[in-house]
């Protein structure tokens, strides 16, 4: 393809066009700022290829959805999550031997460092578990710390966060209802392994449902990777300053905790209990979506890439209705949810503006039917996608050409004077960078030297008066603390900063 011109202040530069795969065309403009001193102008990134990727190819307009040049309607359904997951991180489906050894690993690694595990008796009873998942992720680098940076050992931190997510997920929840917790078993799936340390106890073995294993395995896959989101890009971000993979992933989870992106399936769940409180009167909600000027939208129904149709809801429709008629449930909000899709799917108003139900809609009944708890909604969602976090973290940090440090550049807002100069309270709030020269001056900011860091003697004396003022305060606080305690709890030679 030509380049592509550009005009700017009558001069005409020209950029190098790039084509992809399946022909999408990019304009490479690596060298604007360098050739044309101007940069562009695009919040939240939506025309802003920051990669060359392998891992996920997305066509919203066709529904299309594919994992490493797998159609996604090959792999759910057909493949076990620890499969699934092999596949998005090392770019291959496994082969009988690589698949034993991967899934025993797994299993191998699927428990807590027993320091780790304390950790949660810490949490009050008030954390969520997307808190707990994200502060657990990120602490077990501090468990290996040796290893972390060793690009040798990166199979082995793969393997132990994709073993413990699992693990991490269960336990919070666990904790959250003062159960106590049992550890995985190398003779069950990922999946299963998580299904019983959710809904297992020590004091007799817990069956679990193979529907509900087979639909857990499932979601998790389709769940697994979607290319550029906000989250994805956090752990390519993260990664790029070579940050380690747990402290690289916990960044992911924490994204794909706000409401704007992992909990979508958790506003369904609730939707559906405000419509269930209000008498269960759902076609009222849908005449109230298609209100001129109404702000309220129908939780689970459109998608912001795919305009035809969700290829995983397609997929995942047909399980939720297994699901529900093997466990039989009898719960007013799945009849609430059914209901709702069904008129849905025939209102010209959906049809015409191609709303139709998303992966949130049927994930979020799904969990509903196999017991999950709302809250943990968005954990399952991140154990999902984890194996594709692990994978951008892969390819972003550890190849060639991607590696370089994320920067993005702003633009200074023309309503806001960035030039002023600060001449009031310049000796008590700027502080000097760098030390002094011998010869009078910093160097590194002459104009705003304070006069008393002149005088040599004078740093000194104000280290030694910080350090006093800090003493006379911490015992201080110290006595006061001692005095003002309950009789017994704090003795004196306790440290109590
Ligand atoms: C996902 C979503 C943000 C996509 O938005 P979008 O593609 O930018 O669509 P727009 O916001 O431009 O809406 C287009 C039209 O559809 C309507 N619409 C979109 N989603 C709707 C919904 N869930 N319920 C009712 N109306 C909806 C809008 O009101 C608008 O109507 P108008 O043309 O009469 O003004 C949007 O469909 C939505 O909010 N869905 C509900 C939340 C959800 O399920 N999110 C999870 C996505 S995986």
């Amino acid at each position: 393809m030509r380049p592509a011109k550009l005009i700017l202040d009558g001069k005409e530069y020209e950029f190098p066009v790039m084509v992809g795969t399946e022909d999408e065309v990019a304009i490479d403009i690596r060298k604007l700022r360098e050739m044309t001193g101007a940069i562009t102008y695009d919040p939240g990134y939506v025309n802003t290829g920051s990669c060359k990727s392998e891992i996920t190819f997305i066509d919203g307009e066709k529904g299309v959805l594919r994992y490493r040049g797998y159609p996604i309607e090959e792999l759910a359904g057909k493949l076990i999550y620890s499969a699934a997951a092999y596949l998005v991180i090392y770019g291959h489906l496994p082969n009988k031997m690589e698949f034993k050894e991967w899934r025993r690993d797994l299993t191998m690694n699927s428990f807590l460092h027993e320091h780790l595990r304390k950790f949660f008796d810490h949490y009050p009873i008030t954390a969520h578990p997307m808190n707990i998942l994200a502060s657990m992720i990120a602490s077990m680098s501090s468990f290996y710390p040796e290893e972390v940076d060793d690009p040798n050992d990166i199979d082995r931190h793969i393997k132990r966060i994709v073993g413990q997510v699992k693990t991490i997920a269960a336990y919070s929840y666990k904790q959250f209802i003062g159960k106590p917790c049992i550890y995985p078993r190398s003779d069950h799936s990922w999946s299963a392994n998580f299904l019983r340390m959710m809904f297992g106890t020590p004091a007799e073995e817990y069956q679990v449902p193979k529907v509900m294993e087979d639909a857990l395995d499932l979601i998790l896959i389709l769940h697994m990777d979607h290319e550029q989101n906000c989250s994805t890009s956090t752990v390519r971000m993260v990664g790029s300053s070579q940050s380690d993979l747990y402290a690289s992933v916990a960044s992911g989870i924490n994204a794909l905790w706000g409401r704007l992106h992992g909990g979508a399936n958790e506003a369904v769940l609730n939707m559906l209990q405000r419509i269930h409180k209000d008498g269960g009167n759902y076609k009222k909600y849908v005449d109230m979506a298609k209100e001129k000027g109404s702000r309220f939208r129908l939780m689970g129904f459109g998608h912001r890439v795919y305009k035809n149709f969700d290829p995983r809801a397609k997929i995942l429709r047909g399980t939720v209705v297994q699901l529900l008629k093997e466990l039989g449930s009898n719960d007013s909000l799945l009849e609430i949810a059914m209901g709702l899709e069904e008129v849905v799917l025939k209102d010209d108003f959906f049809i015409e503006r191609k709303l139709y139900p998303n992966v949130d809609f049927y994930s979020g009944i799904a969990y509903r039917a196999m017991g999950i708890p709302t809250d943990m909604f968005t954990v399952l969602f991140a154990m999902g996608r984890m194996p594709g976090w692990i994978a951008h973290w892969l390819e972003g940090a550890r190849t060639a050409s991607n590696a370089s440090i994320g920067l993005v550049r702003s633009i200074p807002d023309p309503a806001f004077d960035t030039s002023k100069e600060s001449t009031q309270y310049s000796i008590s709030i700027v502080v000097p960078q760098g030390r002094p020269s011998r010869e009078g001056g910093n160097p590194a900011n002459p104009e705003r030297l304070p006069v008393w860091s002149w005088i040599p003697a004078f740093g000194n004396f104000q280290k030694l008066w910080t350090a006093w003022t800090r003493w006379t305060k911490w015992t201080l606080r110290k006595k006061t603390a001692i005095q003002n305690a309950p009789h017994g709890a704090i003795r004196p030679q306790d440290d109590i900063e």
